[in-house]
């Protein structure tokens, strides 16, 4: 067990005297739960709306088929996380999870581990097995030919080629099946996966760093830094974890980012970059124009770009995708579609908030991420991460649901789900 200043970090902890708990990546529990947990015995999982909870043993084997499926984060697009748990008299057999899209998937590591001790064992995964031929053959019929005598799941495949008709085969050859243990933790887990699985479009996070006072730069549109190096380095997993990565065209004229990932530890891979520029004014010795890096770049773009301009940056590597525009700019849902197409699941935006809101305005972001620092920039120009026209009274607001906490050093980030409010007509 680690413990911060303010928060203590439980891992599992495997001694029977003790309490016995499963963590979920990246939670921690006040000192108080610590004191409470301490005096009983059993199983706990924390969770940031429910607190401290008592796992059943479903759900605990389903809590450990989660952690694992978390190992492959940010590796298996256009592929699902999942993780699977084999049970034979209380004990696990075999374990694993999905690594990378095209190889094995996670049942398949868990039948190879538990060898013969797969016959008449529980699986716990996280998502429904697969009864179709994709990129590897159904493990619905792995698990049939081992004998697995029951399929405990989280939830139903989302993908309309699997859809509840893995459940159908497995108990149609006589594999008991139970669905819905801690659903929601596995449906927020392949977030991203459900929606593009579902509309084709990528799941659309934005990430933000305010001041204290809301602004994203300063008058003079200066933006580095504002958050200290934890929270910096989270935005670098944030990369790692994201298909693609995109900004407008201003904050590359007025940061020149690199936007690749670059973890404390090394590692991590980097995300597609894109830069929604409808007039192509990216410089040709922008730093995303850079032909040593491995990481891809596209210019999301429109009739209006000058062709030379267009040539010019192809031959320096850069992909030019011209889209329909909407407004005068890139029409952001083109965009997400086309991107959609070539199988990006998960786009992290970056930027800045005039791009930022029309995303919002389109209704086309998913998930939020605001950096909050305890610094105040002041200046009545200077930006903050939702430019744009803005609404006339609260009541039309967007609400951020589900909201999260989180703290890194000084400071703060709120995570949540913007959501448009239904204004009553006549109201
Ligand atoms: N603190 C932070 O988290 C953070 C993050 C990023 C940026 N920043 C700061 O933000 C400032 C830049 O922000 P910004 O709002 O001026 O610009 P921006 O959002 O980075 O870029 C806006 C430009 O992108 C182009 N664009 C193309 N398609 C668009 C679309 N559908 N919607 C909106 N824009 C589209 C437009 O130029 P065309 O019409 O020419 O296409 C538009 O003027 C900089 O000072 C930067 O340092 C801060």
């Amino acid at each position: 067990m680690g413990a911060s200043p303010r928060a203590a970090r439980l891992t599992w902890c495997k001694s029977r005297a003790d309490s016995t708990v499963w963590m979920g990546e990246e939670t921690a529990v006040e000192p108080y739960f610590l004191q409470t947990l301490r005096k009983r015995s059993g199983f706990f999982c924390f969770d940031h709306n429910s607190g401290v909870k008592q796992l059943d043993l479903d759900e605990r084997f389903m809590w450990m088929a989660l952690d694992l499926a978390r190992q492959g984060r940010g590796k298996t697009s256009p592929n699902p996380m999942v993780g699977a748990v084999l049970v034979k008299g209380g004990e696990v057999v075999g374990s694993g999870y999905h690594q990378a899209a095209g190889g094995p998937h996670a049942e398949v590591f868990a039948l190879r581990k538990a060898g013969e001790n797969a016959a008449g064992a529980v699986l716990y995964v996280n998502l429904e097995p697969c009864s179709h031929h994709g990129r590897t053959a159904p493990c619905t019929d792995a698990l049939i030919r081992a004998g697995v005598k029951k399929v405990v799941a989280a939830m139903e495949d989302p993908n309309p080629l699997v859809c509840g008709k893995g459940f159908q085969k497995l108990e149609a050859a006589g594999v008991e099946v139970k669905k819905g243990i801690l659903e929601h933790k596995a449906r927020q887990l392949n977030e991203a996966f459900i929606k593009y699985i579902t509309t084709g479009l990528p799941f659309v996070t934005v990430k933000a760093a305010i001041s204290m006072d809301g602004k994203i730069a300063t008058g003079t549109g200066q933006s580095r830094w504002i958050t200290g190096d934890k929270a910096r380095q989270f935005v670098h997993r944030l990369r790692d974890h994201s298909d693609a990565v995109l900004v407008g065209i201003e904050t590359v004229l007025a940061d020149d980012p690199l936007l690749t990932t670059r973890l404390e530890n090394g590692g991590g891979k980097d995300p597609v970059r894109v830069v929604a520029d409808s007039k192509a004014r990216l410089p040709l010795d922008a730093r995303v124009v850079n032909p040593g890096s491995r990481a891809r770049t596209i210019l999301a773009t429109t009739e209006e770009a000058p062709r030379e301009k267009c040539a010019a940056l192809r031959e320096r590597g850069v992909e030019i995708m011209v889209l329909p525009s909407r407004a005068g700019r890139v029409d952001p849902a083109a965009l997400l579609r086309k991107l959609g197409e070539r199988e990006i699941t998960a786009v992290l935006v970056e930027g800045g908030g005039t791009l930022n809101y029309s995303l919002l305005e389109a209704g086309l972001i998913d998930k939020l991420f605001l950096f909050i620092a305890p610094v105040i920039f002041g200046g009545r120009d200077s930006p903050t991460p939702f430019d744009g026209e803005g609404i006339a009274s609260p009541g039309e607001a967007w609400d951020v649901e589900a909201l999260e906490l989180k703290q890194f050093d000084r400071d703060l980030l709120l995570i949540g789900y913007p959501k448009k409010r239904r204004v009553e007509v006549g109201s």
